[in-house]
Order: C-alpha cells, then structure tokens, then sequence
C-alpha cells in the first residue's frame, strides 16, 4: 500500500472550479478571479460567482439580492429554536441546531437536484447572518431585529446585531471580511462537506458537516481565541513576553501558520489593513499595535531560530477586525460561517454534479494503546 500522508499534507483528492491557491506566491483566486480585485464587489456578486460560476450582471445581481432579501427573515418557528438554544454556548452551536431544525421544514429536504439545492442554497445564505445575531441578541435578553433591505449582507449583519446602523467603514470591512472568509479551495471544512454530499447525503447535512468541522480551532474556531489572547494582552508592550512564553512553553500562537502558504495569506494583508483602518477611524489603536507586536515578535523569533518565518494567517487580522466592529468573541466562528457558506455550497453543488464517493484507504497497523474497560 501507498506511504501515508500524515493530515494528507499536499495530497491531491479531487479537481475544483471552485478556487484556486498559489501557495508560494500567495494568491488566491475565486474562479479564477484575484481576491484582492473581488473584494471590491458586493458580497453578493461573489456569493453568486462561487455558486454558478459566473459573476452576475446588473439585472441577475438585482434579482439574486432581492431573493436574498425576501429571504433574511427567520419567521416564527425558526427563531423559537434559536431562542431554544439560550445557553452559554458559541453561536457555533446554535448554528448547527438551526440550520438542522430547519432542514425538517424543507419538502425538499432529500431533492439533490441543482434546481432544489440552488433554492436552499439563497435561503441558507441569506438566513445565517440573522441567525447568528438572532442568537447574540438572546444571549443578552434582548429582541431580535428585523433585516433592513436596504442595507448590503454585511451592513444587515452588523445592523441586526446591534439594532442600529453601522458606519461605513465598518459595513465595509464586514461585507470584506464576508468576501474573504467565503471561500478557500479543500479546506478541512469544505472537504468534509464534500465528503458527506459524495455519500449523495442532502445539502444540509453537507452544510452542518462544514459546521462541524469550522468549529475547531485548528481552523475556523483559531478566530475567536484570536480575540481571547488580545483581552489575554493587557498592553501592545506586554504582546512580546506573552508570545515568547507559549513559544517557550511549546504552545501555539492561534492565527498562526499555515499548511498551504509558504508566504503571507494575501487576505491577511488586506485583513490588516482593514484592522488598522477601523482602529485609527475609532482613534484606538491597543489591540491593531498589539496584534502588530505579536505579528513581528514571531516572524523575528522563527526567522532566527528556524531560519523561516510564521506568518499570520486570515484568523489573526480578522479577529483584529472583530474586535472593533464589536462582536463578541463567542460569535466569531459562526460569522466566519455565515462567510464560508457560499464556498461550501459551491463546492458541494460541484461534488453533486459529477459524483463519486469519497472513499480512501488507511493501513492497518497494531493499537498503540488499548482503552481500560
Ligand atoms: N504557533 C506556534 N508554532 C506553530 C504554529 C503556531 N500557530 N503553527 C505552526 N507552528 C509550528 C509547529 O509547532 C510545527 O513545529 P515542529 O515542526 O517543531 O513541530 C511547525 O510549525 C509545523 O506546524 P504543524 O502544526 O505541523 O503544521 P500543519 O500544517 O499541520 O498545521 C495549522 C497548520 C494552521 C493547523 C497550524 O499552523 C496551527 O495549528 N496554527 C494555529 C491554529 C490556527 O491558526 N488555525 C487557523 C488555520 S488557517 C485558517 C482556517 O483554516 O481557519
């Protein structure tokens, strides 16, 4: 049998039209489309490029928006399972039970065909971010707002969370920060997606798969302790010490390191300047310059004792981000979710149309240990 690659490191599983990665150079390409020109479009545009492939025009873009708009709201019954889910948990969680309650209101739960799942693709799409800050604000006792269809998917986030409107630049850094977290060729969570829709599972399943899978914080779940170690921090002064210790200690630095780029993430460059952007409009600057101590006191330490640097990845920055558009840290797995959703169904709807199960192997190799009964 084959040599076993360890976290199947630079295995090659599958063809995607999805996205691409350059690793060396760093680039990132949503079907075949540069990040770093995308990020200029509307979330909503690059939520349909992933799903059909194609950018919208003006008309198809207005129609796709307004579908999305009809569709924001809850109604009654699903937001009684997010008020059902008012424990101490992440939003993660209660994500996870919504999405799967509201599976079993779909006649169309088992239909895979494109026509079903691009229906449940808007309807998914459009109700993550209401669920999220659904959740957020019953944490906290109060109501639920209503979207606003006049605001763009980030705006309509941060304005559902809050109950008020948010100022430009931070419904701009929201709507990118959705851009970015879209998509990101197989990623674990993505894979996992894939693997259940080659089962010829429903897309729900696929989807609270991807769920499950963001949740840990070797992938999307390093956001939220990326904003636990900048509460940790108590100065930008203190920022060198406290990351040298967990080096010392052979801890990792959450949104840290990367399998895939052997150069800076190109989201993390456009994350940082988002960072510094909303600190400096909010003329409080601690967590960017913290974040920025952090960032330097470990490229220097990796540099000098390994001769290669650790560069941030898309978790660190935009916890950064997070923290000055005032989510809360328990949230920010699952807004990276309401992000990621349009990648996973793109990759899932890929993996329905030209289907084979995912099925690999694994050497069988005597126990290491054996369980006490
Ligand atoms: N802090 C300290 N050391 C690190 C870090 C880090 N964040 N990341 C990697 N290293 C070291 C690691 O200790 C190892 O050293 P050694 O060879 O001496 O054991 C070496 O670099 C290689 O690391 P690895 O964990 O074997 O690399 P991997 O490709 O298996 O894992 C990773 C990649 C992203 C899971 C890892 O870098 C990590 O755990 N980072 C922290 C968690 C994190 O930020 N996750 C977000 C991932 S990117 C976005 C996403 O998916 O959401």
């Amino acid at each position: 049998m084959e040599e076993v690659k360890s976290g199947l490191e630079n295995v090659v599983v599958l063809e995607t039209g999805v996205s691409s990665i350059d690793g060396t150079e760093g680039v990132l390409r949503y079907r075949g489309f540069d990040i770093n020109d995308l990020v200029y479009l509307p979330y909503d545009a690059v939520s349909y490029l992933l799903i059909r492939g194609k950018l919208p025009d003006d008309n198809e873009l207005a129609v796709y928006s307004a579908t999305l708009n009809e569709k924001r709201e809850l109604g009654e019954y699903v937001q009684n399972v997010v008020r059902a889910c008012n424990f101490n948990i992440e939003a993660m969680d209660a994500l996870r039970t919504t999405i799967s309650y509201m599976s079993h209101c779909d006649p169309d739960l088992n239909d895979n065909s494109e026509e079903a799942n691009l229906r449940k693709a808007t309807n998914l799409i459009a109700k993550f971010p209401t669920i999220v800050a659904a959740f957020s604000r019953i944490l906290k006792g109060e109501t639920p707002v209503s979207p606003d269809p006049t605001l763009s998917h980030g705006a309509n986030f941060l304005y559902m969370l809050r109950g008020s409107k948010p100022t430009e630049i931070e419904a701009e850094a929201m709507e990118k920060d959705f851009i970015l977290s879209a998509e990101h060729e197989l990623n674990a969570s993505s894979f996992a997606s894939r693997i259940t829709a080659s089962t010829c599972s429903d897309l729900y399943s696929a989807i609270i798969t991807g769920i499950c899978t963001l949740k840990g914080p070797l992938h999307g779940g390093a956001r939220m302790e990326v904003m636990n170690m900048l509460d940790e921090i108590p100065a930008p002064e203190a920022a060198e010490a406290y990351v040298l210790e967990k080096i010392a200690n052979k801890e990792k630095i959450m949104g840290f390191g990367h399998r895939v780029y052997m150069t800076q993430d190109p989201r993390t460059i456009i994350f940082k300047v988002l960072a510094k952007q909303l600190a400096e409009s909010k003329g409080e600057t601690q967590w960017y310059r913290t974040a920025e101590n952090i960032e330097n006191t470990l490229f220097a330490e990796f540099m000098g004792k390994r001769g290669k640097p650790l560069y941030p990845n898309v978790d660190f920055y935009s916890g950064v981000v997070y923290k000055y558009l005032e989510i809360p840290p328990r949230l920010a797995t699952a807004v990276f979710a309401a992000g990621r959703i349009s990648g996973w169904i793109a990759h899932c709807m890929e993996q329905y149309s030209d289907n084979r199960v995912i099925r690999p192997r694994a050497k069988y190799v005597k126990p290491a240990k054996t369980l006490k009964a």
